[in-house]
């Protein structure tokens, strides 16, 4: 079950106006948006991308009673173009952004973003696009893949990992599955009997970060959004690990049309990691247009 990570914080944060337009760039299952959808009149929208095909299914059947939603199924670097196509010049609303996976992706094993389960490795949010997680490991060099673990995924084994992962693709011809990867990971560091997060966490953090591009498209969308929106409107942005945090950070402090709403982050209360431990690393940033 997947749970709207931050869902007051999102609401009382994004002032929403009822017949405002609103972009969900991150729709996954629509949990946020339904909330936003409960508060707008009729004459307010909701434009809900994900570039993920079978989450977009999900959220359409989760969000069938409401009329004044559009569902694109598209990266949202497309949102200029998508409110071309829809007729609309100013986001009147508000936008937001719920960077990463969705807990759905982990449990579709097929998919291959967990090391829990043996799936081929594959990691694609868009199945439409070409890089594969397998790619990266059975065609990358040792450096680049080195380098990958080490700044996507902060891993002071990446070295050792990337080396190993060399040796047995040479061995086996080709690295196929998570588990296969998962093992030569946890083969790279110390034999202890328990670590407080799996090994292979960050070195699949890594793969995910790179196969979808994702702090490209981050970077890439935060400089067109302000742009699209109308005075006054507000962008959250929800991210889960310090690579994201910082470029929003660092775009919010930089940019002449926003002003900062939240001088620090807002994290997730007590109760809602005990009820959520996925929201543990959650850090939401609201950033008001002049
Ligand atoms: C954390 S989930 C969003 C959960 C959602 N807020 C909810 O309440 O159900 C992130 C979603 O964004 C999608 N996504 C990630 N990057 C994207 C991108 N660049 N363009 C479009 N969708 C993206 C993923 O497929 C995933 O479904």
């Amino acid at each position: 079950m997947h749970v709207p990570v931050l869902l007051n914080e999102i609401i009382e944060n994004l002032n929403i106006k009822e017949d405002g337009i609103y972009v969900d760039c991150t729709l996954g299952l629509g949990g946020h948006s339904k909330e936003i959808l409960k508060r707008l009149s009729e004459k307010g929208l909701l434009i809900g991308i994900d570039q993920d095909e079978e989450i977009l299914k999900q959220a359409k059947e989760n969000l069938k009673d409401f009329k004044n939603v559009l569902f694109f199924n598209e990266n949202y670097t497309a949102l200029p173009e998508i409110l071309k196509k829809t007729g609309i010049e100013k986001i009147t609303g508000g936008v937001l952004l719920d960077l990463g996976v969705n807990s759905l992706h982990l449990d579709i094993k097929e998919r291959g973003f967990s090391f829990q389960n043996e799936a081929p490795l594959d990691m694609r949010m868009d199945i439409r696009s070409e890089l594969t997680a397998y790619d990266i490991i059975n065609h990358y060099r040792e450096e680049e893949i080195a380098d990958i673990i080490y700044k996507y995924g902060e891993d002071r084994f990446s070295r050792r990992i990337a080396r190993k992962i060399v040796e047995v693709r040479k061995k086996t011809k080709s690295i196929k599955t998570t588990i296969e990867l998962s093992n030569i990971v946890l083969s790279c560091y110390p034999k202890i009997k328990w670590f407080k997060t799996h090994p292979a966490t960050k070195t699949f953090q890594a793969l995910r970060i790179v196969v979808n591009k994702e702090l490209e498209v981050l970077d890439k969308s935060l400089r067109f959004i302000p742009e699209l929106l109308y005075e006054k409107v507000r962008l959250s942005v929800i991210s889960f690990h310090s690579l994201e945090d910082r470029i929003v950070k660092n775009f919010f402090k930089g940019c002449e049309e926003l002003k900062i709403i939240t001088k620090k982050p807002i994290t997730p209360t007590e109760d809602e990691i005990r009820d959520n431990p996925r929201s543990r690393s959650s850090k939401l940033r609201v950033a008001e247009k002049l």
